[in-house]
């Protein structure tokens, strides 16, 4: 009788300790967790760019259509005047993952995923994910926008309304805009199966106990080593000697996709631009022609320094920086171009 009752007491202290353990785990992980759900719980304090559920009128789905139309319906009814005349935040931004590996944002392994994707190739960071970032036009977008990126840098909202303004060439969103384009990047946050965790790394976490803080950074920094914090920013010069390029042997193929998923984003059919860049061989030989020319039709000259805003004018182009397009590619894009010319 002893035996059993000792050998019960000990099931019973082994099942406890058993779902005590699990209640301070990480539970019912899958590819669908979001990523800033599983840094919560391992007691990560919460973003300034969490919604903020008092400005009356905001939501998710006004947002989108802001971001991807530019215009939605008034919470009181009627329209709103468009944000911008020129762009929409989709003509520089996608909104679907653009990068295989999030950790190390390449432009090479950015360009083949794309094309899989059937997305387009920009000049900004895709708004996926932005929610998981914390620091915002980073590295050299001080030296284009001098303080105006100071507020911005680590204050998503601020980054908003800096694109609504000097990217977007727009107007500012007003607070009840803002928290729903706010809102729906919530949308686009992280998932688990974003960060290709190997299924060690997925145990690793799921084993993790909350209550212990050692742990709970450990597992914290595994995840946050999944993606860049910030989308790093260089910007680079058009090359010496615009004869001879880079000294890099362009690729005519990798050319045309370059040509065909960035440059005719905006330009076919004066989509956002009012310079038209079809497949005509007129317009190769244009192209090809100022390719080493110090002019504003030179494929270096606006990959690199885009062309300059007239406030509230006109559209104009963004430059592309080092981690938006390679060198190689620049070279890459000349090549097609050239081919296309005889
Ligand atoms: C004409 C191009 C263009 C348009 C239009 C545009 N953006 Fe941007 N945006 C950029 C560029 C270039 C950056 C520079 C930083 C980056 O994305 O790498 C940027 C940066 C940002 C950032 C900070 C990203 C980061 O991680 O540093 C956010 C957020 C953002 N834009 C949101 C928007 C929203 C919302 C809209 C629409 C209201 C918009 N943008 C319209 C080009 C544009
Ligand atoms: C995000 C949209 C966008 C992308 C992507 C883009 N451009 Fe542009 N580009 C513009 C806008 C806007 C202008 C300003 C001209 C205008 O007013 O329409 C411009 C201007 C130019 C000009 C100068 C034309 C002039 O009249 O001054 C050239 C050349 C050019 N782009 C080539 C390219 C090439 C080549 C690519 C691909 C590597 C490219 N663009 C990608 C939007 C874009």
């Amino acid at each position: 009788m002893k035996k059993i009752v000792f050998g019960l007491s000990i099931l019973v202290i082994v099942v406890l300790s058993m779902s005590l353990r699990t209640t301070t785990n990480i539970e019912g992980l899958d590819e669908q967790t979001t990523v800033w759900s599983v840094l919560q719980e391992l007691g990560t304090p919460a973003p300034n760019h969490m919604p903020d559920e008092s400005v009356n009128g905001a939501s998710a789905e006004r947002g989108e259509q802001i971001v991807i139309s530019g215009i939605t319906s008034k919470p009181t009814g009627g329209k709103i005047g468009k944000q911008s005349n020129h762009f929409v935040c989709t003509s520089c931004h996608n909104i679907q993952k653009e990068d295989p590996d999030l950790a190390n944002p390449d432009p090479e392994a950015r360009l083949t995923y794309v094309q899989e994707q059937g997305l387009p190739f920009l000049q900004g960071t895709s708004l996926y994910g932005a929610v998981n970032r914390s620091t915002f036009y980073n590295g050299d977008y001080e030296k284009k926008y001098g303080d105006l990126v100071e507020p911005a840098r680590e204050d998503l909202r601020e980054a908003i309304q800096l694109c609504a303004v000097e990217c977007s060439q727009g107007r500012r969103l007003k607070d009840w805009e803002l928290e729903s384009v706010l809102k729906y990047l919530w949308t686009l946050e992280l998932k688990v199966g974003d960060l290709a965790l190997s299924e060690e790394e997925l145990q690793v976490i799921e084993n993790t106990s909350k209550t212990n803080a050692t742990e709970a950074n450990k597992a914290l920094e595994l995840i946050q080593s999944k993606y860049s914090q910030g989308a790093p920013v260089h910007f680079v010069k058009p090359p010496e000697d615009r004869k001879g390029g880079y000294g890099l042997t362009g690729d005519p193929v990798r050319g045309k996709l370059i040509y065909e998923l960035s440059c005719q984003h905006c330009h076919e059919q004066e989509r956002y631009s009012y310079f038209s860049l079809d497949d005509s061989k007129q317009t190769f030989r244009h192209l090809a022609k100022h390719i080493d020319r110090y002019t504003r039709y030179s494929i270096y000259q606006v990959a690199r320094y885009g062309t300059s805003p007239i406030p509230g004018k006109r559209a104009y182009m963004p430059q592309y920086t080092k981690e938006k397009m390679s060198d190689q590619q620049l070279e890459d894009l000349r090549a097609y171009i050239e081919s296309e010319v005889n």
